[in-house]
């Protein structure tokens, strides 16, 4: 029996969507526990192309159950919009199960999220996927939320979202929005209340059995490290958390289940979204890394933002996750790169610095402090064992793991299942 969450050690965008995906093979339940349709898991398998932002990456294996956790906010038009999709490309053999107690995104939390980045001066907007989930969020701490629970009982539902719609068109006249019609909302979401409504289930109860009759369970994780509302560049992240530690509380688990951690990150950085990056470049370099490693965002499409891998941000995120495995990606992206940089540590004024300040302030003085290594000009993305690698990429990938004190598990190596190079097992 294993339990083991995958999390992005970065700002989001890391290959999550891969490994989990291959950590599925041996996983009988895979679990989002937070975030929503900001996220964007992309898999490559047989040729295809997945762009999931909702369902877990264990869809495509028809054994697999698939759980959306009691800590997601669901959008439940983008939800079967995402069914359907799996559907058409064949797979309809799927298993699935959406917790009863996650907090549904209905469309004034889309309005509400537009409008509270409008309202924010230029350089204080964080650039958020405007999929409504921050607002939602913030119906879930104000006690206002709809649960799947009450989505799924259309009497209960019309009440609250009478109440909700009621409220927040007071807010739209306010600031000159179009009201929203309780009806038509309702008519609209009715259908979708009642085609997802076979799939709602206590999935803490489900999980805690799945223990239980010891199975092996994958947690996969939303967004970075970086992005956690907690521990993350505060006020620029999303408003969940993505790190191990917030598993149990989002999927109704003892923290005593979690046995692995497994953290993923890229070969270098990137970012979408507003927000202080240290180790952020812009040059032709920048540009060929975006272009080979296709750094544009599966969820808007906008261009992500290019930095050398920073391992300060590395080890932040596994003092907050407690990592005990990584994984390497898009390694081949590096190739003919002739000089590698790695950020080691910040020059924060006068003082030289292992964390990331709580003060954006801070945060945005800290200087990279920078070592460099000789790249490589081989192609890389055939090999299948780390002893076929060009030594400057060994030396990369160990230089890796010695600043950050992981062990690497997995190395990537090009989007395929099959470009995928294991080191060590995770699963007991
Ligand atoms: P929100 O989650 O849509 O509220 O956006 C908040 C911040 O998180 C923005 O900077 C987004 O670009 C970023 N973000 C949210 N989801 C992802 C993701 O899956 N990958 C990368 N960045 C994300």
């Amino acid at each position: 029996m294993s339990g083991i969450v995958v999390v992005g050690t970065q700002w989001g965008d890391e290959g999550k969507g891969k490994i989990t995906d291959f950590l599925a093979e041996k996983a009988n339940v895979v679990v989002r526990f937070q975030g929503g349709n900001n996220a964007g898991h992309t898999i490559m398998f047989e040729g295809k192309k997945f762009s999931l932002h909702l369902i877990p990456s264990g869809i495509f294996r028809k054994e697999t159950l698939n759980i959306l956790g009691n800590g997601m906010v669901i959008n439940p038009k983008a939800l079967l919009e995402e069914l359907e999709m799996i559907e058409k490309s064949g797979i309809i053999d799927y298993n699935l199960a959406v917790s009863d107690r996650a907090h549904v995104v209905l469309p004034y939390h889309l309005i509400l999220d537009e409008l509270f980045e409008d309202l924010k001066e230029n350089d204080k907007k964080v650039g958020t996927t405007k999929k409504g989930i921050g607002p939602a969020y913030t119906d879930k701490s104000a006690r206002i939320g709809i649960r799947i629970c009450d989505f799924a009982d259309l009497e209960v539902f019309y009440e609250k979202l009478k109440g909700n719609i009621n409220y927040y068109n007071k807010i739209f006249k306010i600031f000159n929005r179009p009201e929203l019609s309780l009806e038509e909302i309702y008519e609209e979401y009715k259908l979708y209340s009642i085609k997802i409504k076979p799939f709602v289930k206590d999935t803490g109860i489900i999980l805690n059995n799945k223990f239980e009759e010891n199975h092996n369970i994958l947690f996969e994780g939303a967004q970075g490290s970086l992005l956690c509302l907690d521990h993350g560049t505060y006020p620029y992240v999303t408003s969940s958390s993505p790190t191990a530690a917030s598993v149990p509380l989002n999927t109704g688990i003892s923290p005593m289940l979690i046995s692995e951690v497994m953290g993923v990150t890229k070969a270098y950085s990137t970012r979408v979204g507003s927000g202080y990056f240290a180790t952020e470049f812009e040059d032709e370099t920048a540009k060929k890394i975006r272009n080979i490693g296709n750094e544009y965002g599966t969820t808007t499409g906008r261009p992500r933002r290019i930095g050398w891998l920073d391992t300060v941000a590395l080890r932040h995120s596994k003092r907050i996750s407690g990592i005990t495995g990584l994984s390497i990606m898009l390694l081949d992206v590096l190739s003919g790169i002739e000089t590698l940089k790695i950020c080691v540590a910040y020059r924060l004024h006068e003082d030289i610095i292992d964390y990331i300040p709580a003060s954006i302030k801070d945060v945005e003085q800290c200087e990279p402090i920078y070592i460099e290594l000789p790249g490589w000009d081989e192609d890389i993305t055939k090999i299948s064992n780390f002893s076929d690698l060009p030594d400057n990429a060994k030396d990369y990938l160990n230089k890796i793991s010695e600043l950050t004190g992981i062990e690497i598990a997995i190395f990537s190596v090009g989007p395929d299942r099959t470009q995928t190079i294991v080191l060590k097992d995770l699963y007991k």
